[in-house]
This record gives structure tokens, sequence and C-alpha cells, in this order.
């Protein structure tokens, strides 16, 4: 049996959470944790499996599954101690990847210690394809992101340039350029484009195109990709989740399909 501690219970965080209390998860929940320690105890006396509320070391401790969904920042924290003690993790903060050295340090914990990193496909479709072409050659991969403005408001590449994103009346491409960039740039917006990154020709050849649209209430991924196998373009409309307008509804529902494909025995997709 999976005994599952979480990270971070914010609007991902606590829909994972839910998802296994109700059993969506063939799982136990076993510790939570967040910086907002009260928040994390009030969260936690909602949920019918009662868990812990532990700091990292101890979670790490009562686990055998340890969930990343807290910030860029937390993923070193929260990777090095879960891999170190034998855990398998999943890193929903996957901009935090795009640091080759911490990727190499958690790939290698990985690899002595037996267990594994799981980084869910998030708000963008098309990653099997992309995994799939990767294997033989592939040309040019690009993403473009177009969000109402609440979903970019306060991102660094905005704040830096001064850009009075309140003044932007039709769609508005900002940035575009390499995904090792976006993802300083914008670190709360651009987690698929890491993931893409990861997936396919890596953080320096990817490129992002970042649109500010104030005609449109949801988050839009258009992945394009030409290579070997053919072309490849995918468009999906994400409703930003109810508790983060920065994030969308299905990088929640894809951490909780990923959970579920690690604690059952068919695992389906590439
Ligand atoms: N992979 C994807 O497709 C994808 C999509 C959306 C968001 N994300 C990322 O997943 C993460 C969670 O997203 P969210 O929408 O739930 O964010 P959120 O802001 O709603 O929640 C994050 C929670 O983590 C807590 N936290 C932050 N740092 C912490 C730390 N070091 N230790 C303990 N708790 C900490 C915060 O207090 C907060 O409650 C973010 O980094 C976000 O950028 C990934």
């Amino acid at each position: 049996m999976f005994r599952i501690g979480i990270v971070g219970t914010g609007a991902i965080g606590k829909e994972i959470a839910r998802a296994i209390d109700s059993g969506i998860v063939p799982a136990k929940l076993e510790a939570i944790w967040d910086r907002d320690e009260e928040e994390a105890k009030s969260f936690a006396a909602t949920l019918k499996s009662k868990p812990k509320v532990l700091p990292l070391k101890e979670l790490v401790e009562e686990s055998n599954f340890v969930v990343e969904a807290a910030s860029q920042a937390a993923v070193k924290e929260v990777g090095i101690a879960a891999l170190g003690a034998g855990r398998s993790v999943m890193i929903m903060s996957v901009g935090a990847l795009a640091d080759k050295e911490l990727l190499e340090r958690l790939r290698s914990l990985a690899k002595n210690c037996h267990c594994s990193i799981y980084v869910p496909s998030g708000a963008v479709c098309g990653l099997d394809g992309v995994k799939s072409a990767s294997i033989a050659r592939i040309d040019t991969v690009t993403i473009t992101t177009r969000k109402p403005r609440e979903g970019l408001r306060g991102a660094p590449f905005i704040v830096k340039n001064n850009i009075d994103i309140d003044k932007i009346t039709e769609p508005t491409t900002i940035y575009t350029g390499p995904a090792s960039v976006a993802i300083k740039e914008f670190p709360a917006n651009v987690n698929v484009a890491a993931s893409l990154s990861l997936v396919g020709i890596g953080f320096d050849r990817t490129i992002v195109n970042v649109v500010v649209d104030p005609t449109i209430k949801r988050n839009i991924h258009e992945i394009e990709v030409k290579g070997e196998f053919g072309e490849l373009k995918t468009h999906v409309e994400n409703v930003p989740s109810g508790f983060n307008p920065k994030t969308s509804y299905l990088a929640a529902l894809s951490a909780i399909a990923t959970l579920k494909q690690v604690c059952e025995p068919l695992k389906i997709g590439t």
C-alpha cells in the first residue's frame, strides 16, 4: 500500500489530497505539510483520513511516496530528503528541473536509492507523442501559452520590464525565447514548458511564446513539434483552478492520474 505524503497544500496539493481521501487514488494519505502550518491543520481536519501534519523530515519518514506541490524553491529540499531516504517523488514545480545540476543530483540519488522521480504532463496534452517522437530526430518544439491578465500578473518578466498588464486590451505576445529563460521569467506559469523540454529537445532548444490575452477566460497551451516522425499539434483550453488562477485545473487532474498510475498495476500510455 502506498503511504503518500504531500508537501504544499495549495490548489494542487488539496486536489491530490482529496482524490486520495475519496479513494480515486488507491493509497493512504499519511501526512501533509505546508509552510502555512495552521492552514494545513485546518485542511487536514476536513479530510476523512485525518492525515498527520508533519514537517518535511518526519513526513518523509512516515510515508513511502512523497508529492511536491509547493514551489520551485522547495523542489531541492523535498527531492533530496525524499529520494535520499529511498522514497519516490512526484514533482509538480517542474521548472526547478531546468537547473541541470539539481536534475543530475536528483537523478543520481533516485538511481542509487532504487526509486523514481515522476513528472506529470500537467496542463498540456501531447507529451506522450513528443516522448515517442524523441526516440528519433526532433527538429523544432514550440509552445505558445495564452493566459488572461490574472494568470500572468506579478511574473518577474512583467515586473522587471514595467509592463502595465491592465493597459493590454488585445492578445499581445510579451515573450518569445528559450524555455531555459522563460522558466525564470514566468516561474509560476511555464511548468508545462519545463515538462515539454525534459521530454523533448531540452530547455535551450524548446521555444516558448507567452501571450497576454484579455479576451479569454481560460489558460490555452498550444504545442507544435516537427521531426523525423512528421508533425504534431495540440491545443488545450484549460479552466483555471478555483483556488489559484495561475494554475490550470487539468494540472491537478494530471497529478492525480499520475499517482493513480503509480499505485495501479495496469499502466496505459507512453
Ligand atoms: N506541472 C504543472 O503543469 C503545473 C501546473 C500548475 C502549477 N504547477 C506548480 O505546482 C506548484 C503548486 O501549485 P499550486 O497551484 O498548488 O500553488 P499554490 O500557491 O496554490 O500552493 C502552493 C502551496 O505550497 C506552500 N509552500 C510553498 N513553499 C513551501 C515549502 N517550501 N514548504 C512547504 N510548503 C510550501 C504554500 O504555502 C502553498 O500553500 C507550484 O510550484 C506551481 O508553479 C505545476
